[in-house]
């Protein structure tokens, strides 16, 4: 469940709330906020701050705890850095990290200030936003695979007051978009024994039951023959669990209005079947789905906000593993677009899956195809866990995406798909290979899925770097879900 929201209007020293987070600056500079509760208090925050307990660090917290003349219960100070310096970035790591200490508090409640604030170039509404999103973020507990304490992992913290906007549309966009963020989150972070296509597939069917206007459709094998993906099924081949390809609707636009579209990759595990992942390079492939979770959850945000246009979402759903049956390097498949691929390594299968789900979203005739995928290793080389590859032939939808990433910090970062780079697919056994050699897999990887989206107006979303953090208790972070819900936004202002 998603944090409740709620605005606040009250001050600082008056607010009957278990917890009031105000936000101080580095050198002694005070938010108005921490001003108030610094006068009504006596100086409780200026003599904290001479003693050096407080410093305003980006990022530090401090909790006060029944102070004289406050109503609240307790003051949360949150470190904001240097006045001059507080941009949106800063502003959201410190919102991320009062979060934090706002859920390890033994509180339900809270009432924060910190978006009155003045962050350039931002008007209140997206410090709201932004605000409750990252509260919503760091109040994130996975709790799915505990038996015996998973109620005490949950945060007693369970709803936030904001200040600085009277804008009520403001907190149902919020609330729409952290739905979707923690729909992605929650699928990311199953284990694959659970998390099979199955699964996903039952989650989406259950999401279109629960909602007014959502179709869904759910391919298995037989059918998904029919239609020609031997690709597809070529990496589903090796695992007992069988695939789907997931379709989601939703008419929220005028009818025979033509459909945005979103393909998610959704390996629910990759081994990298027989061209098998060392130790050290599969733990982390249960996250392997996490294009599929960020466009289903960009899927759900669109569908809480009820946006006025028609969307589908496209999941191709397989796990690859090795087996007696698995598809093998050299083996030439024939994808659904007619054209024949060499599988010069079966742990390149992402592409494999993703080109047939392409070839079938143009059923649609949509406007546009943007596609997630936990793609490829060099992606992370070239742009590490900050940002989001983004791959296009078309400027105009190119720069809409980066726009939607800079407005929510969910960011992606430009990469070419020049035709020079197509030759490194070439093949002497097929029309092209699934692997571009050493250099510039990211953009191999996008020229391979080019291929299969000629005429459309189609972008790529490389997400390996971004969707998770790495290591032992690193989370699905439910990237891009904020960058896509923001771009659908867009698209209807
Ligand atoms: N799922 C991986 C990509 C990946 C690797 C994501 C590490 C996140 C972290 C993908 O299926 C894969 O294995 N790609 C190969 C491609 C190569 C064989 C051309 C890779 O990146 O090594
Ligand atoms: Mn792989
Ligand atoms: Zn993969």
């Amino acid at each position: 469940m998603t944090l409740q929201l709620s605005l606040n209007t009250g001050t600082p020293e008056s607010t009957d709330t278990p917890c009031a987070i105000v936000g101080v600056f580095t050198n002694g500079v005070l938010s108005d906020a921490a001003e108030a509760v610094d006068k009504a208090s006596g100086g409780a925050i200026q003599r904290r701050m001479k003693a050096g307990d407080i410093n305003g660090k980006l990022g530090s917290t401090n909790t006060l705890f029944e102070l004289e003349g406050i109503k609240a219960g307790r003051v949360l100070v949150v470190g904001m850095g240097v006045h001059a310096e507080l941009d949106a970035g800063r502003f959201q790591q410190a919102c991320l990290a009062a979060g934090k200490t706002a859920s390890d508090l033994p509180v339900v409640a809270a009432t924060s200030w910190l978006g009155t604030l003045d962050v350039p170039g931002k008007d209140a509404e997206w410090r709201v936003r932004t605000e409750a999103l990252a509260f919503d973020h760091a109040a994130y507990r996975y709790t799915a695979t505990f038996k015996a304490d998973a109620e005490s992992r949950e945060p007693k913290f369970r709803s936030l007051a904001l200040t600085g906007t009277t804008d009520a549309a403001t907190l149902d966009t919020a609330r729409a978009m952290a739905e979707g963020v923690r729909f992605a989150r929650n699928l990311g972070n199953l284990p694959p024994n659970i998390c099979v296509p199955a699964f996903i597939a039952e989650q989406a069917t259950a999401f279109a039951e629960q909602h007014d206007g959502v179709d869904v459709e759910i391919l298995e094998r037989d059918q998904m023959a029919k239609l020609g993906m031997t690709s597809l099924l070529a990496v589903a081949r090796g695992s007992r669990n069988s695939p789907r390809l997931i379709v989601l609707k939703w008419n929220g636009g005028a009818k025979g209005d033509k459909p945005y579209a979103f393909v998610g990759k959704g390996v629910t595990f990759d081994s990298g079947g027989l061209n098998l992942k060392p130790t050290g390079s599969m733990e982390e492939m249960k996250f392997d789905m996490c294009g599929a979770a960020g466009v289903l959850g960009g899927f759900v945000a669109a569908v809480e906000m009820k946006l006025p246009l028609n969307l589908v979402c496209v999941v191709p759903s397989v796990e690859n593993m090795p087996d007696g049956d698995s598809y093998r390097p050299s083996d030439v498949v024939t994808t659904m677009s007619g054209q024949t691929v060499e599988v010069l390594n079966t742990d390149a299968e992402g592409r494999l899956i993703l080109c047939d789900a392409l070839t079938y979203t143009q059923r649609f005739d949509p406007r546009a195809i943007i596609d997630a995928a936990t793609l490829t290793g060099a992606c992370v080389v070239a742009l590490g866990n900050h940002a989001t590859g983004l791959m296009s032939k078309h400027d105009d939808l190119a720069d809409e995406l980066l726009a939607a990433g800079e407005a929510t910090l969910d960011r992606a970062w430009r990469l070419p798909l020049w035709n020079d780079y197509q030759k490194q697919l070439e093949s002497a056994f097929a029309d092209f290979a699934n692997i571009g050699g050493k250099t510039a897999g990211a953009i191999t990887a996008g020229c391979f899925l080019s291929r299969f989206t000629e005429g459309q107006r189609w972008a790529h979303l490389d997400i390996a770097g971004t969707a998770w953090e790495s290591g032992r208790k690193g989370l699905a972070s439910g990237r891009p879900v904020s960058l896509l819900a923001q771009w659908l936004m867009d698209r209807c202002a």
